[in-house]
């Protein structure tokens, strides 16, 4: 297993090129299940995580290829409605190819997947939705088992606004019979993106971008090109990095992004004292004097995404002066807390809210990678602890960062990639 040696306190500035959003990908690959042909989807990021979603796809029968970020995906032989227990639990956003299962074959077997490193995360509100369109679900030896004749339109309330369930239901209700309506619906970019895919592909959508979705079902849809949009979090993640430098940087230029997704994360760096310029595609953070401790509470787009929960604890860990962090979206997502504390922060955490303490420096120290965002917040720490910090078990990272080390060496951090130690 890989992991990072990373030699903190160098001076860090440039330009940096953001990639193809992970969460956009897992929605769109699946997607293309919907209609029988070829898609092109480009700007896809290198990561592990779309990689489990194209050999998922590929499982089933459908032929990908990849060339200079277009991935190209023939749907045109699918022969399997299974996405088996060893994709599913490497990745939950496997439970994608649900919708588009059932709605374009009437049948689907999807396994279910389980916890996350921290915490349960259900998928009770895919289920339910689809059971709303008029699918027959039963839960079979970890299995969901879903089928219908044809799918019809319904009403869907979700407790919860969510981004997979939205997903999922939409993906669903396309090839419906009769008009879907998804109350709470999520609105982030990524699920916006969908829709404009999904309608590209001769669905109807009425109310993108908004919490009230109607879906008119067609009988038919057909194959679609689309270029994925700009990754908030990988953007968020080095604006962060740039902020976290504090004296020891110079500004960061972020390249190829969209500033309107990651408006709440500007406005709060703002508030922390940095002076952010946008334009339509690039954003760039000047060096910050010092970094004024400020609250944030994680909700949903637009307000401050969980994603950056970890990253922003990792910044407020050398404020100056305490401040609370609240995940409102996941409870128990704080496993990168700890790790912190060995690198010399002063957080502690209660329920789902951390209080953080500004120390005035951290030090390097060997940490645990544990899911991909806490892993971020490591490498932020590590490139301003004093000395070396070593984050092991970077596959979480890779999970969802394309050549992050390479694109950080290029900022001026000393930061490598080593065979790690095995646990
Ligand atoms: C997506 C993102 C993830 C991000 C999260 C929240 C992808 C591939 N992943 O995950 O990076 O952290 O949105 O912005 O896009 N919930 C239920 N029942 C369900 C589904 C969700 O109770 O059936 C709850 C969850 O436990 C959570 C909340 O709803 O508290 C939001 O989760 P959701 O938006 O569904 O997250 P994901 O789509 O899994």
């Amino acid at each position: 297993m890989d992991k990072f040696v990373i030699n903190g306190g160098k001076f860090l500035s440039g330009k940096v090129t953001i990639g193809g959003a992970k969460n956009a990908s897992l929605a769109l690959m699946p997607a293309t299940i919907l209609a029988s042909g070829i898609s092109r989807l480009s700007n896809t990021p290198d990561l592990r995580d779309v990689t489990t979603m194209r050999r998922l796809l590929e499982t089933m029968g459908i032929e990908i290829s990849s060339a200079e970020q277009t991935m190209t995906i023939n749907t045109a032989s699918i022969n399997s409605f299974e996405a088996p227990y060893e994709h599913v639990k490497k990745m939950r956003a496997s439970i994608y190819v649900l919708g588009p299962l059932v709605a374009r074959f009437g049948k689907a077997k999807v396994s279910l997947p389980g916890g996350c490193a921290w915490g349960p995360r259900p998928v009770n509100l895919h289920v339910e939705g689809i059971r709303r369109l008029g699918a027959e679900i039963e839960l079979e030896a970890g299995y969901i088992i879903a089928k219908a004749k044809r799918l019809h339109g319904a009403r869907v309330l979700f407790d919860i606004s969510s981004v997979g369930a939205t997903g999922n239901v939409m993906m669903a209700a396309v090839l419906a019979k009769g008009t879907t309506l998804i109350e709470n619906a999520a609105q982030e970019p990524e699920i916006v993106q969908l829709s404009e895919f999904l309608i590209t592909m001769g669905a109807k959508i009425h109310g993108v971008g908004t919490g009230r979705l109607e879906i008119e079902g067609v009988d038919e849809l057909h194959s679609a090109d689309i270029t994925t949009i700009p990754d908030r979090i990988e953007a968020g993640t080095f604006l962060i990095a740039g902020a976290i430098a504090g004296k020891r940087g110079g500004s960061i230029r972020l390249e190829k992004c969209n500033p309107h997704h990651i408006g709440a994360l500007i406005i709060k760096l703002e508030d922390a004292g940095a002076t952010v310029k946008t334009g339509t595609d690039w954003v760039e953070l000047s060096p910050m004097e010092k970094i004024a401790p400020i609250n944030a509470t994680t909700a949903i787009y637009p307000g401050f995404p969980t994603d950056m929960q970890a990253q922003w604890i990792a910044l407020m860990s050398l404020a100056g002066g305490t401040s609370i962090v609240t995940d409102t979206v996941y409870f128990d997502r704080f496993m990168h807390v700890p790790e912190l504390v060995r690198l010399g922060a002063n957080i502690t955490v209660k329920e789902n809210i951390a209080t953080v303490v500004g120390v005035r420096s951290l030090a390097g120290a060997k940490v645990m990678s544990t899911d991909l965002r806490a892993s971020a917040s490591l490498v932020l720490a590590g490139l301003v602890a004093e000395g070396t910090t070593e984050v092991l078990r970077v596959y979480h990272i890779d999970r969802g960062y394309e050549s992050m080390e390479k694109k950080l060496q290029a900022l001026g951090a000393d930061i490598r990639r080593e065979q790690g130690e095995e646990f």
